[in-house]
Formats: C-alpha cells, structure tokens, sequence
C-alpha cells in the first residue's frame, strides 16, 4: 500500500504543494491550497505529466495524416455532429458540461441509441449517478429498447474508473460513455468523488485509456452555479473537446456548442428541442430565439448572430429603470458583463443616452449566450429603445461593433447574416457602414438583391436615431409570420 501522507492541494487547479501557501504557484489563485492526504500513485502514474506523455511517441512524417483523413464516427445525430465537426474521433476523449437537468444524460443515451443502431458500434455506458434500472426507464422512454441499441448499449452503475477502464478494456466498445467525472474516483486516493485530486486523476486515466485502446470517451461533467465545469480547471485542457449544453430549464430549447475543439471547429452551435420523447433536432431554428410577443416591445432588438457557420435569429432585451440611489445594477443574462457596462459608457459620452444612474438589465432570449461583437449595436439599441420607452420597428434586424468613441464597425459575414433575416420576413437592417465605395456598394447591392432596406450607420448615435425614428413610422406595419 502506498504511504499517505499530507499535501496542499490547490482546488482551482489541482496541483499539489508540501507547505499551504496563501496564493497557489502553479496557477495563482488566492486561498485555494485545502490541506488534502495524497496517496502517492505507483510510479509511473505518478511521473506522468498529463496526456502529452502518454504512451511511447514516435516521430511521425509532417505529411502523415491530416485531421481531414481522421476516420470519424458519426454519431448520427446531424445537430450534434456538425458541433463535434463531423463526429466522433476514435481515441479521442470530449467533456459535455451542463447544469443538472438540462438534459446530459437525455443527450448521451441518444446518442449511445443512434451511433448502435446506424454504425453497428458497441458503446459502453457507465454510469455513477444512477441505477441501471434508471438508465433502462429512460431508454424506455426514448424507445432505445426494441432497437438495435438494446444489445449493443451496455450499461454498468460503476463509480471506480479502474474497474471502467478494465471493462472497457475487455469489452473494446468504439464509444465510452462515463455520467459523470465528477462521480467516479479511484480507490488509491484519498478524497470522495468530486475532489479536484479525484477528477483530476480519474479524467487522467480515462484519456489515457482512450489514446491507448482508440475508444472514443464522452465525460460529463457538472457545472458550478457560475456556469463553469466543476472541478479543476486542468480538466478542460486533459481533453480534446468541450461541449456545453445549455438552455434553461424550464424552457424547452436547448444548445449544445463547443468551447473547445481539437478536431474541428469550435463555435457551431446545435439546437435542440426536450420534449417527452427526448431531445429533438432543430435543424431550422428560424425564430426560435426571438420572442412571442405580439406588438412591437421598447428594448427588444433582433440580431442576426452568426454562431459557427448558421446564422440565427435572436433577440436582445433590455430593460433600464431608474436607480435607486446606491451603485447602479449592470446585470447580463447570456452576454457578456463587461461588454455592457462599456456601452452604457459609450451611449452616455456618445450617444446622449445617459444611463449612469438607471439600473441596467439586459438578456438574450432563450437561454443563448452571445459573445461575439456583432451583438454590440443590438444591444446598445435595446438599451437605448428601453431608455426612452420607444420599440424598434419589429421588423429591423441590427449587428455591428461598437467601438469606443462611439463608432460602429463592420462584423464578418454580412451577406449570411442579411440572407437569413431576408428569409424570415425581416425588412430592414442596420449595420456598420464600411469606409471604402466599393465595399458600400457591395453591402447595398446584397441588401437588395434580398430585397431588404439597408440602413448604414457610420455612429452609434446615428443608429440610435433610425432605430427609435423608424418605429413610430413602421410599427404599422404588420409582423411577417413565418413558418417555423
Ligand atoms: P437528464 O438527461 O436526466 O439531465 P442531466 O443528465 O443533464 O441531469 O434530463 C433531465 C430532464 O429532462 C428531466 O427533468 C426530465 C426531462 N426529460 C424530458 O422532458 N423528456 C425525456 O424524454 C427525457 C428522457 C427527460
Ligand atoms: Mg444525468
């Protein structure tokens, strides 16, 4: 039996220390070193830095194999492959994160069902968080049951990685399946389930387990209230992809995206539908993500987001109240904090939209979160729109950069963004004004050849005074309905 002996560990990104120290050395988080007793993994574990180092390497010639070539398992869930950039890469290990009962699990026995039956894999299904019979109540319910899945899915309730790993060592299933790393440990060291040691080591042992045997490794992980994976940080970077899965619960829309990608492209964004047969593909998302309401409401604003390659059509709300005297509230639902408070400053300098004093909420329909800086204009108008009680015209559709002295700069993708706001009825677009003729003239000619008005606003503020000038003059005209 190895010696126990006590060490610090940092909780933030689990690298052990022999004295506590106030600030971690390895990755500077203050108050993060929790005094933990670590037993000494065998040798080789122990020497083992991370995946890098795994197995013996060789050198291979620059020309070998090109990602393109990489045999990829389809999982045969179109929304979801295309998040993956094609599927799923043997040997490859990817974290799906999400709040509980958004629908992980939901997700992953689909994808154990579609996978068995369409490419006659075995997946083996480990689970640490609920009985088998759990587990075969809710492939019931996604009727995975009379399928080819019911052979070819096993489930086993096993919460030691090691006993997984032989498993899936005798086994050789194509797909692994482990709900959730935050659930199984190794019986070597100290520390329940959940412990930064313990997540740490076991996702160490499941990587290399994958590298080793070529079996594609789905881990799902819980996230904290704050919205990021718990555990330590060191997890993200010990595997190859990192979906989240997001939506919020009570609403039936869902999102997968991935933060993180080694073998494909990591912003595409899969929609999703719950409903009692399980998750639904949304191919179309169309008008998904903008809001119900039947009149034109001030602090709403439709951008079309490019998330990957497909434009979607969200909708931005804002609200500004009047302060109560103390600092005022900055508060972002799905955009970014920081982001808004720097355009609250810029509409103040620049725009004559004062807002130091109101209290500021602004929110992304549907449980989306947007980063890019497209989604600047549409929020500043929506703050703007909310300010002086004044809607945008329900059929305007705005995305552009705001910079710093208030002028607006152009974002990629205008013909995408514009052909799908053209496609669901939208009518008028405003958008940064390029500096060089031959681009205006580019933008104006795509705007009309989708028979949409293009407005280009060079300011912010001028963007400010179409937006709110336009709504009294074509708030008659009727919402377009559209299919979808
Ligand atoms: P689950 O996959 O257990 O979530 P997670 O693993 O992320 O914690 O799904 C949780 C919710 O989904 C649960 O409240 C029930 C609901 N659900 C449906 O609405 N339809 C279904 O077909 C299934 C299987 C679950
Ligand atoms: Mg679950």
């Amino acid at each position: 039996m190895p010696k126990a002996r006590p060490r610090y560990v940092c909780q933030s990104c689990g690298d052990a220390f022999l004295r506590w120290e106030g600030q971690c050395r390895s990755c500077g988080a203050w108050n993060s070193l929790v005094e933990t007793l670590v037993r000494e993994l065998r040798p080789e574990a122990a020497r083992r830095g991370g995946p890098a180092s795994i197995g013996r390497s060789v050198p291979e010639p620059l020309g070998a194999a090109l990602d393109d070539d990489l045999a990829r398992l389809p999982i045969g869930i179109a929304e979801l492959d295309r998040v993956l950039g094609g599927g799923l890469v043997p040997g490859s290990v990817v974290l799906i994160g999400g709040e509980p009962g958004v629908g992980k699990s939901t997700l992953l026995l689909q994808a154990a069902g579609t996978i068995a039956a369409a490419r006659d894999a075995r997946v083996l299904y480990a689970t640490g968080e609920e009985s088998t019979g759990q587990v075969r109540l809710r492939g019931r319910r996604l009727a995975l049951l009379d399928g080819p899945a019911a052979e070819r899915v096993s489930l086993v309730a096993e919460t030691d990685v090691e006993r997984i790993c032989d498993l899936a060592r005798s086994a050789r299933p194509a797909i692994l399946v482990v709900d959730s790393i935050q659930t199984v440990g190794l019986a070597e060291l100290e520390g329940p389930p959940g412990s930064v040691g313990q997540v740490r080591e076991s996702a160490l042992r499941l990587v290399e387990l994958a590298k080793s045997e070529g079996i594609a490794t789905i881990l799902v992980g819980h996230v904290t209230k704050d919205g990021s994976l718990a555990g330590p940080k060191t997890l993200e970077h010990l595997v190859d992809a990192v979906l989240s899965f997001e939506g919020e619960r009570f609403a039936p829309l869902r999102i997968v995206r991935a933060s993180k990608n080694r073998f494909g492209p990591s912003d595409e964004v899969g929609v999703f539908e719950m409903r009692d047969v399980g998750l639904v593909e949304v191919a179309d998302p169309g008008r998904a993500f903008v809001g119900q309401h039947e009149d034109a409401a001030p602090g709403s604003v439709v951008v079309p987001a490019l998330e990957g390659s497909r434009p979607l059509l969200v909708e931005v709300q804002a609200l500004v109240t009047p302060g109560s005297g103390g600092p005022p509230r900055r508060t972002a639902s799905g955009l970014d904090g920081n982001r808004l408070s720097l355009l609250v400053a810029v509409l103040g300098r620049r725009a004559g939209i004062g807002l130091a004093s109101h209290d500021v909420y602004a929110n992304v329909a549907g449980g989306l979160s947007l980063a890019e800086p497209a989604v600047d204009l549409p929020l500043a108008l929506a703050l703007a729109s909310s300010l002086r009680d004044r809607p945008v015209a329900p059929d305007t559709v705005a995305f552009g950069e705001v910079g710093l002295l208030g002028e607006l700069r152009p974002v990629a993708g205008f013909e995408r963004r514009i052909r799908e706001a053209a496609r669901l009825g939208f009518g008028l677009v405003i958008a940064p004004r390029p500096a060089a003729a031959p681009e205006r003239e580019r933008l104006e000619r795509a705007a009309a050849e989708v028979n949409l008005r293009l407005v280009a606003a060079s300011t912010l503020r001028e963007a400010v005074a179409t937006a709110l000038g336009t709504a009294t003059v074509a708030a008659a005209v009727p919402i377009p309905t559209v299919l979808g």
